[in-house]
């Protein structure tokens, strides 16, 4: 089956992280996260996908290629502007038949396609829109249904007194072709505030799929680290550590923790879970981690302690730092010797904070 990622957005709710990495190749668990999302929609049949894309394209590209190592077959199509979630899909409109499967690229769920699928046909819909329960509606698109499931409301992002339900719409859509006639072509448009009550407008058959599974959109920091304490602490995650050769014998590793490849953990390190330690890291010693994110070929001085926070590609953090709970540090980030980084500090990629010299 044919299925469509949405994969155009500049992901500015995770900035610094995405200043040079699109959010589909922000990296989970150590591996980009569209490579997570490639196997949920393969496991339910959904092997032809097409990626629509329009923030830094080359990334996702070169790393994906034609999909035959994921097991997929994957189209790109690179949209010169944003066209929007609808417009994006009315775009590609020729290349589609029915049914039509269309995800947000930033959801990690366990979604059953198949079972939605199947209620898409017994009730006849011309489209349906997965439903998930949260605190926040406000922050997403709150879908209200009466009791056959049918969708009654459709709000973007609704203020408080418009919130009259918990659910919202999960980002995974079945649709019917016919119903891509209501895009104008070549705009943009969108499904949350154009498509969606639109449709609802002229009383066609919108329906909800429900569903109490794991769902996450990693859009924002706070959300991209919920996502992997749950994965680690959820029971599921078994042995992280991909290369032992170079853990000295005095580093001690508690808790779920994992560690990529060609990493060095230096004497007396401690390391707690969960956390995440991507390929080529140095850790010098004496260091502390608690709860962190690290990427790749990150570079941790000696004595520094490092508290929930995400650190991007070949950062250095120099000798006796601390950098505190929910900051994060963007790609090729010099952080001198001693400094210390309070709470929710973001530091943008390149920059180098104070003179003083690094010496490892
Ligand atoms: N191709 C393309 N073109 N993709 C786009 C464009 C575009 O112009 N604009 C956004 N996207 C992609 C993003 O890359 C992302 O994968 C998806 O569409 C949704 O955009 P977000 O920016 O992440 O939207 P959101 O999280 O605020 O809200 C959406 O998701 C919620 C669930 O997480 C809406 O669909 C809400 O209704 C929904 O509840
Ligand atoms: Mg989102």
């Amino acid at each position: 089956m044919k299925g469509i990622i949405l994969v155009g957005g500049e992901g500015t709710r995770l900035r610094p992280l995405t200043c040079n990495t699109p959010k589909p190749m922000v990296p989970v668990l150590n591996r980009p996260f569209l490579e997570h999302m490639i196997e949920h929609l393969s496991s339910h049949g959904i092997d032809d996908i097409i990626l629509t894309l329009c923030y830094l394209p080359d990334h996702i590209q070169s790393h994906f290629g034609d999909g035959s190592k994921f097991g997929v077959k994957l189209t790109y199509i690179v949209e010169e502007s944003p066209l929007g979630t609808a417009g994006a899909v009315k775009n590609i409109e020729d290349m589609l038949d029915d049914p039509i499967f269309v995800f947000n690229g930033d959801i990690f769920t366990e979604l059953d396609l198949t079972e939605m699928l199947s209620l898409h046909y017994k009730r006849g819909a011309k489209v349906t829109i997965a439903l998930t329960p949260v605190n926040d509606p406000t922050i997403y698109g709150l879908v209200e249904t009466d009791r056959d499931g049918r969708v009654r409301r459709f709000i973007e992002k609704p203020s408080w007194d418009a919130v009259t339900t918990n659910m919202i719409n999960a980002g995974s859509y079945i649709l019917e072709r016919e119903v891509l006639e209501y895009i104008p072509p070549s705009s943009y448009f969108t499904f949350e505030r154009g498509l969606f009550p639109g449709l609802l407008k002229m009383g066609e058959a919108v329906y909800g799929y429900p569903s109490n599974t794991y769902w996450i959109d990693i859009g924002t920091p706070e959300r991209y680290m919920k996502l992997h304490h749950d994965l680690m602490l959820g029971g599921a995650f078994r042995e992280g550590v991909r290369d032992k050769l170079n853990i000295h014998p005095t580093a001690e590793i508690n808790g779920p923790v994992a560690l990529g490849k060609d990493c060095v953990i230096g004497p007396g390190v401690l390391i707690m879970g969960p956390t995440v330690i991507g390929d080529g890291c140095r850790i010098e010693e004496g260091s502390v981690i608690e709860g962190a994110i690290l990427w790749r070929n990150v570079h941790i001085g000696n004595r520094v302690v490092l508290k929930n926070c995400i650190i991007a590609d070949n950062t250095i953090a120099g000798d006796g730092c601390g950098i505190d709970d929910g900051s994060i540090i963007g790609e090729n980030v010099i952080i001198g010797n001693g400094n210390k980084l309070a709470r929710g500090i973001r530091v943008w990629p390149e920059k180098r904070l104070e003179a003083e010299t690094i010496s490892f």
